[in-house]
């Protein structure tokens, strides 16, 4: 096998003896796209797992009086089964921020979703227990009481359900069963009492489930430059990011799907609940080979294996055709709500965008030439580079206020960064007709 990247020839030596590589997460190198799910053998990053993360003020439930908070919507947010009360918050927020869910006390749920990183591991792809390396970037938990459906390709239909998944996951916090994790925590007196508290019964998994999705349902993130514009402050944001809201309505196309309108004519959250191919690495991955895999490896409707599938295989990159195998839904992802995307780089499901710049550049030059199941809505977009400034300019203008100091400092940088190093951009195309997409096969 050829490696192209001695970054990638270090991973697969830590993989062990097993013929099957799961990825070295290179854009660009197809060198590692093997087939099969390796059971035995697991990537090990070379930037390991550091400690959990403090469960500090950024952590806290947040308010309900924040500026653009949906009401409806967030009502609508909230189940029957599981209603909110400040105990259970309580309780899912310790439960979130505790190694001892995990396998060997190394990894909570914070880990990989920071608070002080808006609640992502600013990773390209995550890293769980042992330093393991998984194929999925991590998303926001802010907002997510929002998401219509969890994970990048929704194979979770809930927060409850969503819960349960990286517990067990070999790569993530590697309990062998939800029990175990319940296990774990039944042993702690204190925790012993709280479950009591709260649910009125022993410590178990369908409660450990609710308590941590309470917690998440207590992150809403509003109050953001363009929500104050929004409500009628038109100094709130600055005449670049007013252009680049103008262009994600008409020329940016974005509209088309990171808007989600509740009872107002402006988006409460930036994403259409959808799923989309938007030629993110599709034509470097055997998508068609792999997708057979898929139907004969993972059953339908079992979401344990589809979750591992999606994690530590290279099947992951099928997206929703995984969850749905419809072929129209061929590595398909769900548009992430963008709220904060000023400080959660890198981007896109596998976090191949290292700045709005390259996320940018991939939607001017409409990505996906040879990629036959690309979403109508993407085509080249004939953006100048200040048209691009703008939209990101308008993207920062969606950061909540706890993050502005960080915010100010990742555009800085990732404007500097853009300034030498562009690997997305391609203005011939961006600038080009619409390439005449090809049938499946
Ligand atoms: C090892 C890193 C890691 C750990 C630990 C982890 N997550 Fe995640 N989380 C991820 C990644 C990666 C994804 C995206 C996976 C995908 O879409 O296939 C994700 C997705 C999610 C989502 C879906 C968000 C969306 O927009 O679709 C939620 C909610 C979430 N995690 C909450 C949790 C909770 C709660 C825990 C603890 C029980 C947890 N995570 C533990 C890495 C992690
Ligand atoms: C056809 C639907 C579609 C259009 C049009 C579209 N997006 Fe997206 N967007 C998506 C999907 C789907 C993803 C996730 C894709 C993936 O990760 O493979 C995404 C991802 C992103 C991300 C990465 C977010 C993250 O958390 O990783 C940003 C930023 C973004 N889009 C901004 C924009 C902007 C700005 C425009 C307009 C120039 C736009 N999008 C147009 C569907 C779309």
């Amino acid at each position: 096998m050829q490696l192209a990247r001695q970054a990638c020839a270090t991973l697969v030596v830590a993989a062990g003896s097993s013929a099957i590589i799961l990825a070295c997460g290179q854009r660009g190198d197809e060198s590692h796209v093997k087939s099969g799910v390796a059971a035995d053998s697991f990537q090990v990053s070379p930037q390991p797992l550091g400690p959990i993360p403090p469960d500090d003020s950024l952590a806290r439930p947040k308010s309900l009086h924040q500026i653009g908070v949906p009401i409806a919507l967030t009502s609508a947010a909230m189940p029957r089964d599981n209603p909110q009360t400040p105990e259970k918050i309580a309780l899912g927020e310790t439960l979130f921020f505790d190694g001892r869910l995990s396998a060997n006390g190394t990894v909570a749920c914070a880990s990989c979703h920071d608070p002080r990183l808006a609640f992502t591991d600013g990773r390209p792809t995550s890293v769980g227990i042992g330093s393991r390396v998984g194929q999925r970037n991590s998303p926001t938990v802010l907002n997510a009481l929002y998401n219509k459906f969890q994970f990048w390709d929704g194979r979770a239909p809930t927060l409850e359900a969503q819960a349960a998944l990286p517990i067990v996951n070999p790569v993530e916090m590697g309990q062998p069963t939800l029990d175990s994790a319940v296990a774990h925590v039944a042993a702690v007196p204190e925790y012993r009492e709280r479950f009591r508290r709260v649910f009125g019964r022993p410590a178990n998994g369908v409660d450990l489930v609710r308590a941590i999705a309470s917690y998440e349902r207590s992150q809403l993130s509003f109050d953001s430059p363009l929500d104050h514009f929004f409500a009628g402050d038109s100094n709130a944001i600055d005449a670049s990011a007013k252009r680049g809201w103008k262009l994600f309505n008409t020329q940016g196309r974005c509209n088309k799907c990171h808007a989600f309108f509740d009872t107002t004519s402006r988006p409460s959250t930036f994403t259409d609940d959808t799923f989309h191919n938007i030629g993110v690495l599709i034509v470097r991955h055997r998508v068609v080979e792999l997708a057979r895999q898929a139907e004969q490896l993972v059953k339908r409707g079992d979401t344990v294996a589809i979750d591992q599938a999606a994690i530590l295989s290279p099947m992951s990159v099928l997206g929703r055709f995984l969850v749905t195998r419809k072929e129209s839904d061929m590595a398909s992802f769900k548009s992430p709500d963008l709220r904060n995307v000023m400080v959660t780089a890198p981007y896109f499901h596998d976090g191949s965008a290292a700045t709005l710049w390259d996320v940018m550049d991939h939607y001017n030059k409409g990505d996906g030439v040879h990629n036959p199941w690309l979403d109508v809505d993407i085509q080249p977009l004939a953006l100048h580079e200040r048209d691009i400034d703008d939209l990101v300019n308008l993207m920062a203008a969606l950061t909540n206020p706890s993050y502005r100091d960080l915010a100010a400092r990742e555009l800085a940088r990732q404007r500097q960064l853009s300034r030498t190093s562009r690997p997305q951009r391609d203005s011939a195309r961006a600038f080009g007709p619409k390439p005449v997409q090809p049938k499946p096969p």
